[in-house]
């Protein structure tokens, strides 16, 4: 190309799975579907910067915070090695990559959807500054394709408001990369509430690279894989007609069987902390005593997702904050609502 230098931005979002990805192929084909809601204010921030230069290597910098940073260097030069043969001008540009989280660093919150989703969006709209031309569905695709080649789950984070990825007979799917889920939905799932409950900050044990890798030879993972299509099936019935108290019982039960595929692992390893059971047991009584539907659901980590109806807000805050921030480090939560996805800035 003769373009010799330019810039594009992108903000991209967070996402919290319903139905969970667990166990991978290669190429990070994902062994089996999953479903997310895209979040909206947890999100990464963006800046590439591309310059031309002669050299035929990979080059580029990293700048999180404002401040220089060596840590992403090894994930991202990965990602580049990944997605070579998808972006043809990755050896003709040095790129600047400015980057920064609405979340706090080190939370806990896994910041490689949004990242990862961010970066890659970055690089469609600079193919599109060097001359291609892309339909925005395409594009889209085509971003959460080279997504899901730097963090599985970061396919996901492309659109809103709720992403289906890997095969499946319930929706419109595919292993290569997210879409948006093309069934009804019912309004009881309008603005739905996630606020996350920041239990744990530190590093997890047990890198979700690793967790994906114990699922070869699990003894449970076939089971689990036929589990996850029979509820995304069951979950499909449910945003359609509203059932929330189903909704409940199969979200819950997911992050359940998340963490008991981890339990079960060889090496087994557990990513729950006690504050994480203190917590998941007053929902349960806070639901029995109130007649609500707030439930919870689990990451690869000790943080507590708690997903309410919006007409539950006002309510279920108080309870949060009366009840569950003791068991958050330094009070500290995060509230969220279900998004529309990553914005070109
Ligand atoms: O995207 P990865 O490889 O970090 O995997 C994350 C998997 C879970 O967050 C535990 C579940 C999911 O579907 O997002």
């Amino acid at each position: 190309s003769s373009v010799e230098s330019g810039s594009v931005k992108w903000e991209s979002p967070s996402n919290i799975a319903l139905i969970k990805y667990w166990g991978k192929k290669e190429n990070q084909i994902p062994e089996n579907p999953s479903i997310s809601f895209t979040l909206s204010n947890c999100k990464t921030i963006t800046k590439l910067t591309y310059t031309k230069k002669e050299t035929k290597d990979f080059s580029f910098d990293v700048y999180f915070e404002g401040k220089q940073n060596e840590a992403f260097k090894p994930k991202i030069q990965t990602f580049f090695e990944r997605i070579e043969a998808y972006v043809p001008f990755l050896r003709d540009y040095h790129f600047k990559i400015e980057t920064s989280n609405t979340f706090p660093h080190s939370s806990g919150i896994a910041s490689s959807a949004s990242g990862m989703s961010a970066l890659a969006l970055c690089l469609m709209s600079v193919e599109v500054d060097l001359g291609t031309d892309y339909t925005s569905e395409y594009f889209n695709k085509k971003a959460s394709f080279l997504a899901r080649l730097g963090s599985g789950s970061a396919c996901r984070s492309i659109e809103g408001e709720l992403v289906v990825w890997g095969q499946n007979e319930s929706a419109e799917s595919s292993d290569l990369y997210g879409i948006k889920f093309d069934g009804e939905v019912h309004s009881n799932f309008n603005n739905y509430q996630d606020t996350i409950l920041l239990v744990d900050k530190g590093e997890k044990q047990v890198s979700s690279t690793v967790g994906h890798k114990l699922m070869y030879g699990h003894p449970f993972a076939q089971q689990r894989f036929a589990q996850a299509h029979e509820n995304l099936a069951k979950l499909k019935a449910v945003l359609a007609s509203g059932d929330l108290q189903s909704f409940v019982e199969i979200v819950e039960s997911e992050a359940l069987t998340l963490h008991a595929m981890m339990m079960t692992s060889m090496p087994y390893f557990i990513l729950m902390k006690p504050n994480t059971l203190e917590i998941i047991n007053k929902i349960w009584k806070h639901r029995e005593e109130n007649n609500s539907n707030v439930c919870f659901t689990l990451d690869a980590g000790a943080n507590v997702h708690v997903l309410y109806p919006e007409n539950e807000k006002e309510s279920v805050l108080n309870f949060i904050k009366k009840e569950l921030t003791v068991f958050c480090q330094n009070g500290h939560f995060i509230t969220d609502v279900v998004g529309k996805g990553a914005q070109l800035i």
